[in-house]
């Protein structure tokens, strides 16, 4: 009879002797022989990342893990920052409440538990920002306590294991406890980081590397063939789609007219170009009277839940325009493509190469 615990730790073991070969190198990461050596990881930087890493892959969020921590490399350097320069050094990575919510739990960190983390999984959880996954990807991987780490990887490579065809979201419960049932006392944070290195390298979405897979014997989907197919996802609805536009105004001098947007909604505290709501049909709203021009072609973006076709006008900015509050004149040497949204960004691509 087969023994569950028995096979756990021996799955386990298997898993932790191809992670102390394999493991990826992360900026943020302490591998696992310096981890066996006595080192710890930063739970600054831990927590950093995996904020950075949720919906974005590990190699968008590398150069800018670098740069935020060469800007702010501590509790206390990020709680002081502006919510500008936090912002405009965010932008292109998306989802832009991350960002916001990244500055409130550092100044939360800071003025409330001394700029340290709490250690604990319930500790964390009460942090602004912080959820389920991330309060257990920090406690194991930081404080290496047994908590479950489930994000798409280890769904996949749980469903696989265990050969479950029903489909996501709804089955995600059922992958939760399987894979709370593999998580081990013994070293979690490297088992933690193990099981997310196996599905980004093994067992992926695509032609999983079955033959190479630590788990290949245990894996009933590999035993059945049905690995590739898994796991199986209920469809998404089609995403609707909305029209905008957007208005690019220089002045003789070279200086930019730029909009902060409301915190609350999409791309909320973000600077971008002055513009229309976004809807079916929406109407012109121009930041001043001018011979608005349209450059010819639109920019396309989607979001989570719509696509976006964006108009681009483009008029000189009058001398003397006096800005509202919500707005701000940048000069020619101090602006920056890359401290816009993405989709604001691809609006001054266009007419850059108009
Ligand atoms: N994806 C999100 N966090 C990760 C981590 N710490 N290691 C590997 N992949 C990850």
């Amino acid at each position: 009879m087969r023994d569950l615990n028995s096979d756990c730790a021996a799955m386990i073991r298997d898993l932790l002797a191809w992670y102390d070969v394999h493991a990826r190198e992360m900026p943020w990461r302490v591998g696992p022989a310096k981890r066996a050596a006595g080192e710890r990881p930063d739970p600054y930087k831990v927590w950093l990342s995996e904020v950075m890493l949720q919906q974005t892959t590990v190699a968008a969020v590398r150069e800018y893990f670098l740069r935020f921590t060469k800007r702010w490399p501590a509790v206390p350097d990020l709680a002081a920052a502006e919510d500008a320069d936090v912002m405009s050094e965010w932008a292109g990575l998306g989802y832009y409440a991350r960002a916001r919510n990244l500055l409130k739990c550092a100044r939360a960190v800071a003025s409330d538990f001394g700029g340290t983390f709490p250690d604990s999984y319930e500790g964390l959880l009460k942090l602004p920002g912080i959820g389920p996954y991330t309060a257990a990807a920090i406690s194991s991987i930081a404080f290496d306590r047994p908590e479950t780490v489930l994000d798409g990887n280890v769904e996949r490579v749980m469903a696989r294991l265990h050969n479950i065809h029903e489909p996501l979201p709804g089955v995600k419960p059922v992958l939760t406890d399987r894979a709370a049932e593999l998580t081990p006392a013994q070293r979690p944070g490297d088992y933690a980081q193990a099981v997310m290195d196996l599905g980004a390298t093994i067992c992926t979405p695509r032609n999983p590397a079955c033959g190479i897979c630590p788990w290949r014997d245990p894996c009933a989907a590999r035993a059945a063939g049905t690995a590739a197919e898994l796991p199986r996802k209920t469809p998404k609805k089609p995403k609707p789609t909305r029209n905008g536009i957007v208005y690019l105004a220089k002045s003789a001098d070279g200086t930019w007219l730029l909009e902060r947007r409301p915190d609350k909604g999409l791309l909320g505290g973000m600077l971008g170009w002055p513009g229309s709501e976004w809807n079916e049909t929406p109407a012109a709203n121009p930041p001043f009277a001018a011979d608005w021009q349209g450059i010819g072609s639109e920019v396309r973006h989607t979001f989570t839940h719509f696509h976006l076709i964006l108009q681009v006008m483009t008029a000189e900015l009058p001398a003397g325009f006096n800005p509202n509050p919500a707005q701000e004149l940048i000069p020619r040497h101090d602006f920056r493509p890359s401290s816009l949204p993405t989709v604001m960004r691809k609006a001054f691509d266009l007419y850059q190469g108009r």
